[in-house]
């Protein structure tokens, strides 16, 4: 039996991979700031087999709140194995260039509060020399973009403060799982065209993510041909970068 945190538990990704481990029978604490949707989730989780299911209710962006949040959720379930940090927002890039109060809360929902977050989970994982931290990245972190570059900036910068992490905790036995995702289709996505090859299905990167922790893999490209996709875009040069329109 596996006691899981999941931390924006509301998200579509978040929602499918609760549902693989309510399957395989864990003990899941779901937190989020829509506490009608989590007791909803919750429900579901049962049925489908959890061995328990309870809820907490946090804005991520209050961090004062996040060291009581994992204390009670950690005292709930009699200790953490797996972390998963999934929340989010895809901002308005637009509004960001013109507004850097928007560009703070877009980098304040999708970095600053995963590292503190990170931090607290970190020492607790580090005491007790097991579990696996688990975060959703984004492909946008592997090269900035012009159409979506502060939404970029943070996960690039959750990333390094991943790699920094799994370095540190190496020695304590804990892994530290990055998840970059490409195209999924979820209400995030909701204004995209989906068609084509390159979008998948939340329960895909649900897939990916039981497979990391089991392999205790560190980095996992979502689906995997993301890995080879990045690795054309990283190549290209920047004074031949900066020319197109991506
Ligand atoms: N979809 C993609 O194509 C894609 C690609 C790469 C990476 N990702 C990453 O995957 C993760 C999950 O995204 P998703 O696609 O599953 O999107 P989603 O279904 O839209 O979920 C986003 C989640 O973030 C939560 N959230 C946002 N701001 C919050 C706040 N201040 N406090 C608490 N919760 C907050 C939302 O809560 P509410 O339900 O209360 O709104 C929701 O649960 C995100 O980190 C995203 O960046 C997604």
């Amino acid at each position: 039996m596996t006691r899981i945190l999941i931390i924006g538990a509301t998200s579509a990704i978040a929602k499918a991979t609760a549902r693989r481990w309510a399957r395989e029978g864990h003990e899941l604490y779901l937190v989020g700031r829509d506490t009608d949707h989590l007791h909803e989730i919750a429900g579901d989780l049962k049925v489908r087999g959890a061995q328990s299911v309870q809820c907490a209710a946090l804005d991520v962006n209050d961090f004062a709140q996040h060291a009581a949040v994992i204390d009670a959720a950690a005292g709930a379930l009699g200790g953490l194995d797996v972390a998963l940090i999934a929340h989010g927002t895809l901002g308005d890039q637009k509004a960001c260039e013109q507004d850097f109060q928007a560009a703070l809360q877009e980098l304040n929902t999708n970095a600053i509060s995963v590292i503190s977050l990170l931090t607290h989970l970190a020492n607790r994982f580090e005491a007790q020399k097991q579990g696996a931290i688990v975060v959703l990245g984004s492909v946008a972190g592997d090269r900035g973009r012009q159409s979506n570059y502060v939404y970029g900036t943070a996960k690039s910068a959750v990333a390094t403060f991943l790699q920094g992490l799994r370095n540190r905790l190496h020695k304590s036995g804990v892994q530290v799982l990055t998840i970059k995702p490409g195209f999924v289709d979820t209400p995030m996505t909701a204004a995209f065209d989906k068609k084509g090859p390159l979008w998948s299905s939340p329960d895909a990167i649900a897939q990916e993510i039981l497979r990391g922790i089991a392999k205790r893999r560190d980095v996992v490209y979502a689906p995997w041909f993301w890995w080879g996709v990045m690795a054309i875009i990283r190549s290209i040069p920047e004074r031949l970068f900066k020319r197109l329109s991506l």
